[in-house]
Formats: structure tokens, sequence, C-alpha cells
């Protein structure tokens, strides 16, 4: 068997993010109808309906239109309407602090030419409403590692443009510009964190944080930090924007938990865009599986 490296696949060759997303839920059903094949038929319906549902993509109109973008207003449907005066081509990111190859590069040398690939994925908005993405992006332990981080490297800082004439929130004081986040570094190389490129199969807009961001899925969305200019690495937890800011109600860590609720409100459910009745929140957002072991032996309540 011939086994090709992402860079001898060609573009015409990544499967059209519809067909995939179908492709996938029909994997994920057949997986889940297998499992409980000794069930009623009208329950193994349900139980069909329920994962379908689960991972079926937020329309593109309702992705790119509902945002959180501070730096083009609080409202919903400020950053889709704001965003136009984001430029993003020429983009810098610049690499610091504690590694071999700090520097400042162009994007396209950042992302050394690696083809971004599809990821669908949850996106849960420490406001209670959730969406599903279909995400083009590249995982950022593809990137990391290129720079050579040092020992005393244990966490990553993240930090969104600061330019006030290109990004009227920032004339406001609503926020302490740069908006910043950060990641511990093992959180940073797990294979599930994604730096964003695109959603669709297209360009990312510039309402969902072009022409860089991340997505990290088993955390709140405010740790999914836009339009990134500068990477840092540090020994030190970073202080991030909004922990600074009301640091009672966001924790550094903010993994979706439904057992730890919101000094204001409770995490245990979410309202899916575009549906009508609430849903459970899964813990890790559903990735469970996946990251749990990132915190073994940790107070979830404490580090929340
Ligand atoms: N990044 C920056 N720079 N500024 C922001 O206001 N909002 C965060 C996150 N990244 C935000 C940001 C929040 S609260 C969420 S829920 C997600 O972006 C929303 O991403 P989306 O608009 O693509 O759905």
């Amino acid at each position: 068997m011939l086994i090709q490296k992402p860079a001898d696949i060609h573009p015409s060759e990544i499967t059209p993010p519809e067909l995939y997303a179908r492709r996938r839920e029909f994997i994920k059903t057949a997986a889940v109808l297998g499992a409980a094949a000794w069930l009623p038929p009208i329950l193994r319906g349900r139980i069909a309906q329920a994962a379908d549902e689960d991972l079926k993509p937020t329309p593109y109109k309702d992705i790119t239109s509902y945002n959180n973008f501070y730096e083009f207003g609080t409202g919903k449907t400020d950053p889709a309407e704001n965003a136009g005066s984001l430029k993003t081509k020429p983009w810098t990111v610049v690499v610091e602090g504690h590694c071999e190859k700090p520097g400042q590069y162009a994007l396209e040398d950042f992302l050394a030419s690696q083809q971004p690939e599809e990821r669908i994925y949850r996106l849960r908005c420490v406001e209670a409403w959730s969406m599903v993405v279909p995400w083009l992006g590249i995982p950022l332990n593809q990137i990391l590692p290129r720079f050579q981080p040092a020992s005393n490297a244990k966490y990553v800082e993240f930090t969104t443009l600061l330019d006030p004439k290109q990004m009227p929130g920032q004339r406001t004081r609503i926020l302490d510009w740069p908006y910043v986040e950060g990641l511990r570094i093992d959180e940073a190389m797990h294979p599930l964190t994604l730096l964003v490129t695109g959603l669709y199969g297209k360009e990312l807009p510039n309402q969902n944080g072009a022409p860089l961001r991340l997505a990290v899925p088993w955390k709140y969305g405010f740790k999914s930090i836009k339009s990134i200019v500068k990477i840092r690495f540090t020994e030190q937890q970073p202080s991030t924007t909004w922990n600074r800011e009301i640091p009672s109600e966001y924790g550094f860590y903010a993994n979706v938990n439904p057992e730890v609720s919101h000094p204001r409100w409770s995490q245990n459910k979410e309202r899916r865009i575009g549906d009508f009745f609430r849903r459970d929140t899964q813990m890790f957002n559903g990735y469970a599986e996946q990251v749990a072991g990132l915190y073994t032996g940790m107070d979830l309540h404490k580090n929340f």
C-alpha cells in the first residue's frame, strides 16, 4: 500500500466538506447503530438521529453572521457588519519567548505551505450556545516544533492584532487590548488543537478571525483566539484577557464542564444555533475520551 504524506496530496483529492461531513456522520451513525443492534427499532432510530444531529454542521450563514469578536463590537451581528475594515494580506506572525527559532514570519512562511485539513468540531461558547463548524486548519503540533521550544517553555501565549484603525472596538475600553489567550504547552501540542485558516472549504471570513485563529474544541469558545499576530513560549502561565478581566468567572483552563457552573448561570445545557430545544452539554464538549488525560489528578472545580 502506498502511504501519502500530506505534502503529496493534491488539493483535488481532498474531499469536499459537505461530502466529508455526510461520510463522517454515516460512519458515526453506523458505529452507534452497530452497538445498539439489540435495541427495538424505534429506539435504534432515535439514537441514529441523535448521532446525526450532534455533528451536523451549522449553516455557513449562521457561522459567519452570529459571532463574538469584540474588536468589531459586542453585538452578535457587529463582526459581520464591521470586520470588512480588517486587512489580512499581507499578515505577519511574530514568534518569541523560550525557543531556538524566534522571528518574524510572513503568514505563508509561518504555515510553511502545509495543506490545511478539514475538521468538524463542536464550538461551545461560555454563553451557553453552540455550533458545529467545519474548520479548515493545520494541527498546531505540526507547526510549533519548527520553532524549537526550549525545555522551560511550559505555556504558549497568543495575541490578536492591536490596531484601533482597523478594529473599531479597540477604540473603546470594553476590554484591555490586545486580546490575549494561552494554553499549557501539552494542550497546545494536543492533536485536536487546530490553527484555523478557513471554514466550509473556503478562506476564513474576517468576522471568524482571519487570517489565523485557534480552534480548541474542548474549551469554551473564548480560548479560540482570532486574528493571531504573536505566539510566545513562556515559563509562567500567561495573563489572559478574560481571566484578567473577571477571574472569578473565566478561568485560565476554561474546559467545557457541565458540572462547574459559571457564577451567574449553569453550564449543563446549551442551545445549538438553529435548534429550538436546549441539549445537554457534554464533559470536555464531547472530547473527554481524547483530552481527559491532560487533566489527571487536577481538581477541575478549582482549575476551571
Ligand atoms: N478572539 C478575539 N480576538 N476577540 C474576541 O472577542 N471572542 C471569543 C473567541 N475569540 C473573541 C476571540 C469568543 S467569546 C468566542 S465564543 C469565539 O471567538 C467565537 O468564534 P466565532 O465568532 O467564530 O463563532
